[in-house]
């Protein structure tokens, strides 16, 4: 009898989806060969089956149990590439997903992994630097800052130990491109860290993983004692010591000294910058902490030259950028794109519109620190410059889509008292600024505003925006003033 290889993403959106009642209902039957793959990141098709055919990969979308008949005759299913969602993107660091192994070596390699980092390992530190330069790479994790000055400020800063660190500490609403990545390629992000770790000349890493993602901790920990046991981790001479740390649940740990400071055991709370961590961060020493998606990113650049990926984007946001759709569109999901499309060409596209019977009212990109932007705004390139002239941040790609039903008041209120809960307290506008700024939000949406109410809002924000010490507050005012700027009715009540 002739076994039919099946590919299902084990990942958990997909897991969530229902690809594991498929695998549980067809995982004995000796005529099927069931393979767990990373995602493809369109959820919305999900459970999706895939299946090798002479005209190439197919896929049958929203499969049930029932369907296995048709899909084992090979009937009703479509041509991969014949998928719109995808179609349509240009993948270059999630390039094989839905395709590989997460935890397979060989899938890895046979896809074009560890070819970046044999590069990197014939090169000069400086030879590295170079063509990250070229690149011209900037942090995803929200701040946007070159990647290869970073990296340049760590090897030379004289120290007899440095550090690497991954925050994939992934708090932001709506976004899930970190987790995808560890839970999906965790060998890539391990390759980054490594060509980072040859630039600045570093021996230890850690990965910061949020708690939440207990997949990704676990597919992290298995990749590295395999990467451990192949020699990957051999770096100049000596065993790269890599480890994943997991987090307790705060959302301000993202912030990077405070993130250091958890990761030494102390309270995750911010400190002035600078000295910023490349000078002295864990431990005191020069330390490179970058997002998991810049350093899984990192191993297509040397494989395929900083040219290559600069050639992609616009003039000063170049590449591609993973964005993550959610909310009430018809199609959530992540879509990889060089930057420079609109935020509404994207929704329309791989968004699919809005889920039969909503109205669009609002969308916010940036997670819960992001501005809120009406239908009227969407004609915004998604670019750093762009966003940063609309006093908006693009933060780490997710877009939230928010639809007429939505009390833009409770929505204001919720993104403050998050805040309120998350500040660390270190800081003075921050802790006191964003408990001020609920109770007016809570006298607002109880109809029991005060005269001067929006005016000690807007006062608040202004002291927030300019004094807190990182932009957990110097952020929390922009959804806020954008809700109350773009649907100021709603704060008339
Ligand atoms: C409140 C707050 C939360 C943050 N959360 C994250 C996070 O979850 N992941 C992340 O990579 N960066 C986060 N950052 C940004 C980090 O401080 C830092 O800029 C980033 O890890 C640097 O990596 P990059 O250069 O690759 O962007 C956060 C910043 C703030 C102020």
């Amino acid at each position: 009898m002739t076994m039919i290889r099946l590919y299902l993403s084990n990942d958990t959106s997909s897991r969530a989806a229902g690809t594991d009642r498929l695998v549980k209902a067809w995982e004995n039957r000796p005529d099927v060969a069931i393979i767990r793959t990373s995602a493809r990141g369109a959820f919305f098709l999900e459970p999706l089956v895939e299946r090798d055919m002479p005209q190439g990969r197919m896929v049958w979308p929203q499969a049930k149990p029932d369907d296995l008949a048709r899909i084992l005759a090979g009937e009703g299913g479509t041509p991969v590439e014949r998928i719109p969602f995808f179609a349509g993107q240009t993948r270059a660091t999630f390039a094989n997903f839905g395709v590989t192994r997460p935890l397979s070596p060989e899938d890895y390699v046979a896809h074009g992994g560890g070819e970046g980092l044999d590069r990197a390992r014939g090169l000069s530190p400086d030879g590295i630097l170079d063509e990250l330069k070229r690149s011209q790479l900037r942090g995803r994790g929200g701040a946007a800052f070159p990647v290869w000055t970073k990296w340049k400020i760590a090897k030379e800063t004289p120290a007899d130990r440095k550090y690497v660190v991954a925050n994939a500490d992934e708090g932001d609403a709506g976004t899930y491109c970190d987790r995808m990545l560890m839970e999906g390629e965790p060998f890539r992000l391990i390759e980054g860290m490594l060509i980072c770790a040859l630039a600045i000349g570093a021996e230890r890493g850690s990965i910061y993983c949020r708690q939440e993602y207990p997949a990704a901790a676990r597919a992290l920990q298995t990749a590295i004692a395999e990467a451990e046991q192949s020699g990957m981790l051999d770096c100049r001479g000596v065993t790269f010591k890599l480890d994943v740390f997991v987090g307790a649940g705060s959302y301000v740990c993202g912030e990077e000294t405070a993130l250091l400071e958890s990761l030494q055991g102390r309270r995750g709370v911010v400190r002035a910058k600078p000295p910023y961590p490349a000078v002295a961060g864990l431990y005191g020493r020069p330390t490179v902490i970058s997002n998991v998606l810049t350093f899984a990113t990192v191993p297509g650049i040397l494989a395929k030259g900083g040219d290559w990926y600069a050639s992609m984007g616009t003039e000063r946001s170049r590449g591609t950028i993973p964005l993550q759709i959610g909310g009430r569109v018809k199609q959530p999901g992540l879509v990889e794109i060089p930057f420079g499309a609109t935020l509404g060409d994207v929704l329309d596209r791989f968004g699919g519109g809005m889920v039969p019977g909503a109205t669009l009212k609002a969308v916010q990109v940036g997670g819960p620190l992001g501005s809120l932007f009406p239908e009227s705004k969407l004609n915004i390139p998604i670019c750093y410059d762009a966003f940063t002239e609309a006093g908006a941040i693009l933060g780490h790609g997710g877009i939230v889509v928010f639809d007429d039903e939505t009390d833009m008041v409770e929505l204001a209120r919720h993104f403050m008292a998050f805040t309120a809960d998350e500040s660390c307290g270190t800081c003075t506008p921050c802790r006191i600024g964003s408990v001020r700024a609920r109770e007016v939000l809570d006298r607002i949406l109880n109809g029991r505003t005060l005269p001067d109410d929006l005016a000690l809002l807007a006062d608040l924000s202004e002291t927030m925006k300019t004094a807190s010490l990182c932009a957990l507050g110097a952020r929390a005012p922009y959804p806020v003033l954008t809700a109350i700027e773009h649907f100021p009715k709603e704060f008339k009540r």
